[in-house]
């Protein structure tokens, strides 16, 4: 028939696979860098289609698409206190994570350590951040008891001080553990209810307590709310005490500047691996948000294997598993 048509079948066809081609872009591109561009393409491809005089479609699904992902969604820094030279714990622990996609949230995973010190550290971590631009180095020597920590929170609002972007560049701060598997979407949830300032939370400290009030959060992962991050930068209490275990120091912090007065127990969704069974062990159950003391690659593997994280892998001509 008319030409008129053919063109609109044409059409059709090519906004979504420009579309397709837009989102497969996005997602290998930084989280917070994805949204822009995924912006930019839709306008690009809505520029192109005003030829056409149909970009009526495509405008709702852009103001769609990006409502979807941005205001509402809970974003998350994770910082996984870690050392320049741990390369294949950083490459497990990738996998872990990056093969999570939760829903509702923006969840960045970060590892952190302090200066550099040898020479083939210069090119081998420049590499993975090149790749990956997963890494924080911070301004110290490092240390696990010595004010890591502190300067890891205390760092983090500069680092992540973009007026462009939005405030608070993340609602929560956790600071995760390399022996610690983390399940995304059972953190989202049980996060969505609770309040965005003031929060401190995490598996309390004596572990045979249920009051998030005695004593402090475990450095199995604990979390707090963006205020309180900046609290920790601009505060002196910290200051005075930061030597000493990192996770019992922190709750120091949040008692004596009276900070954290919401407080979550996420006990017993956290808890450590079953065995040696202790009063801070608990069997793996569908309720959890992390497994931690995972000291070895057998503990890995039956947790992973109970939450049936391999479960769904496609099926292909190019491999076989049994
Ligand atoms: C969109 O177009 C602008 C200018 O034409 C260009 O700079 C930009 O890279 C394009 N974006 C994408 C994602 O293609
Ligand atoms: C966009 O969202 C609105 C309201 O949430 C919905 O009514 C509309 O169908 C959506 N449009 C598209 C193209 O998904
Ligand atoms: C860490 O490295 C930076 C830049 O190379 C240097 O300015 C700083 O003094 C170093 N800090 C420590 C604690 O060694
Ligand atoms: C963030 O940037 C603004 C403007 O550049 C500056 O005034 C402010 O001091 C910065 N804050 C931090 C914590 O670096
Ligand atoms: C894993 O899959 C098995 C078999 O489908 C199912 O019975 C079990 O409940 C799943 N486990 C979890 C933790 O979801």
């Amino acid at each position: 028939m008319s030409t008129k048509t053919d063109q609109k079948r044409f059409i059709l066809p090519c906004f979504f696979f420009i579309l397709f081609l837009c989102v497969l872009a996005s997602i290998n591109e930084v989280r917070l860098d994805s949204l822009l561009k995924f912006g930019q393409c839709v306008s690009n491809f809505s520029s192109q289609s005003d030829q056409y005089s149909t970009s009526e479609n495509s405008i709702n699904l852009a103001a769609n698409s990006s409502d979807s992902s941005s205001d509402e969604d809970i974003r998350i820094l994770i910082g996984i206190p870690t050392l320049a030279d741990q390369y294949q714990r950083r490459h497990f622990l990738r996998l872990i994570y990056g093969t999570q996609s939760p829903v509702g949230a923006k969840i960045d995973v970060k590892f952190v350590f302090c200066n550099l010190t040898k020479e083939d550290q210069k090119v081998l971590v420049a590499l993975e951040i090149m790749r990956y631009n997963d890494i924080i180095i911070l301004n110290c020597k490092e240390n696990m008891n010595k004010g890591k920590t502190l300067t890891m929170f205390s760092s983090l609002p500069e680092i992540f001080n973009d007026t462009n972007e939005q405030y608070p560049p993340y609602h929560y701060v956790m600071k995760g553990d390399d022996d610690t598997y983390l399940r995304l979407n059972s953190l989202v949830e049980s996060l969505k209810p609770l309040p965005r300032e003031d929060l401190y939370y995490g598996y309390v400290i004596p572990c045979r307590s249920m009051d998030p009030f005695k004593h402090y959060m475990s450095g199995m992962g604990y979390l707090v709310s963006w205020d309180i991050v900046e609290w920790i930068r601009e505060s002196d209490i910290p200051r005075k005490e930061f030597e000493g275990p990192e996770d019992k120091v922190f709750g120091d912090w949040m008692r004596n500047g009276r900070r954290g007065k919401n407080r979550y127990n996420a006990k017993w969704s956290m808890y450590n691996y079953p065995e040696p069974p202790t009063t801070c062990t608990h069997e793996l159950w569908p309720d959890t948000i992390a497994v931690h003391l995972l000291k070895n690659q057998e503990k890995w593997i039956r947790t992973l294997t109970y939450f049936n994280v391999t479960a769904n892998l496609k099926p292909s001509k190019m491999y076989h598993i049994p």
